[in-house]
């Protein structure tokens, strides 16, 4: 194997020696198997293709200062594909078999582990997708769970520093009672066209309202919006965010830190009121915002005079990694260590 650059990972796809796959046939699924194809041999008229019965979930495996690789809340994601599953109809996996997929494809791609304090981490990616030849609008009969890994370095630039985002009108990532709780490709493909107006802006992403009054701030493309105030952590409610990880150990971590937590709606003149705010997300992490600008509007909300992140996002992200990386004691249990 080449040297990688770890230092200079961008979020990107690199090659790594196995993925997992399980296989859904006759109502039940099969074993886990290894595999070291990248490609997945599939039917023209697979569900996945023509209607969209696709998953996927997202988390990260750290290698830590004692050179353990520890797993974040893969429970947690485990739980939300199977909420996933109940939206568009696929068959689910149980969390024990979720986590020991998991386990299995890290372990058997641990030479792809980042060193610590390098930056970069080992994103995890599974995948669930309807699999067999159905031309009418149904649920598939068979499906295929993938899960690959990639080393991969920050998702929005600079990592833990602050960058613009945007809000535009002109885009839903989903209606109010459709499928933004659940992380199906969908959702990402209605995002392309805001997410690419707002790079051409030079944003760092796109931020959507919702979709129904257009009032609220909802979330940005790929990761969850927070707002600190008067040593409080704001965080949006809504039926058509996803319900991120990430998010829900902050809203802990915040408490843990002595911060009141608010999961409300959180009208967009708000933003004016706010210390701080931040995307968070398992790729983001916490990115820090300097300031939302709003398209339609001209009004820009700024969260950062100096463009340094504020004192409390620092706290949070600190502690987040800590935890993360087995510097400091995993209190809440959230990570799995691999033996
Ligand atoms: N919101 C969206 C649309 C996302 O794609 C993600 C990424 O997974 C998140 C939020 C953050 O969720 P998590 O913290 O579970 O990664
Ligand atoms: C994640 O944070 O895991 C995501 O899925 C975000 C993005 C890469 C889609």
């Amino acid at each position: 194997m080449n040297e990688i650059d770890w230092k200079n990972l961008s979020f990107g796809y690199m090659k790594t020696d196995y993925n997992v796959r399980m296989y859904y046939r006759n109502g039940k699924w099969g074993e886990l198997e290894v595999c070291s194809e990248e490609t997945i041999p599939m039917h023209m008229a697979a569900t996945c293709l023509h209607y969209g019965q696709e998953a996927f979930e997202g988390l990260k495996a750290y290698r830590g200062k004692d050179g353990k690789i520890r797993i974040f809340r893969p429970e947690e994601n485990a739980a939300r594909l199977q909420n996933t599953c109940d939206g568009i109809l696929m068959p689910k996996i149980t969390t024990e078999q979720f986590v020991a997929a998991v386990k299995k494809v890290v372990k058997l791609n641990e030479r792809f582990l980042p060193p610590y304090e390098s930056g970069a981490t080992l994103y995890i990616r599974p995948l669930l997708i309807g699999t067999s030849a159905q031309v009418g609008v149904h649920p598939a009969s068979e499906y295929l769970f993938v899960i690959f890994v990639t080393p991969v370095g920050p998702y929005f630039k600079g990592g833990f520093s602050t960058n613009p985002y945007v809000i535009i009108r002109d885009y839903d990532r989903s209606a109010p009672l459709g499928t933004g709780i659940y992380k199906v490709g969908g959702n990402y493909a209605a995002s392309l066209r805001a997410n690419k107006m707002a790079h051409d802006l030079g944003y760092s992403c796109e931020f959507y309202l919702d979709a129904k009054e257009k009032k609220y701030m909802d979330e940005c493309g790929a990761a969850n919006f927070f707002g600190i105030k008067n040593n409080t952590y704001i965080t949006p409610k809504s039926t058509s965010i996803l319900p991120s990880v990430t998010n829900k150990s902050l809203m802990q971590l915040a408490e843990d830190l002595g911060m009141k937590v608010e999961r409300r709606q959180i009208p967009e003149e708000e933003l004016s009121t706010f210390e701080e705010a931040g995307a968070c997300g398992t790729a983001a992490v916490i990115s820090p915002i300097s300031y939302i600008d709003d398209y339609d509007t001209k009004q820009r909300f700024v969260f950062s005079k100096d463009g340094k992140p504020g004192p409390l996002s620092t706290k949070l992200y600190n502690k987040l990694r800590a935890i993360q990386y087995g510097d400091e004691p995993d209190v809440h249990g959230w990570v799995t260590v691999l033996d």
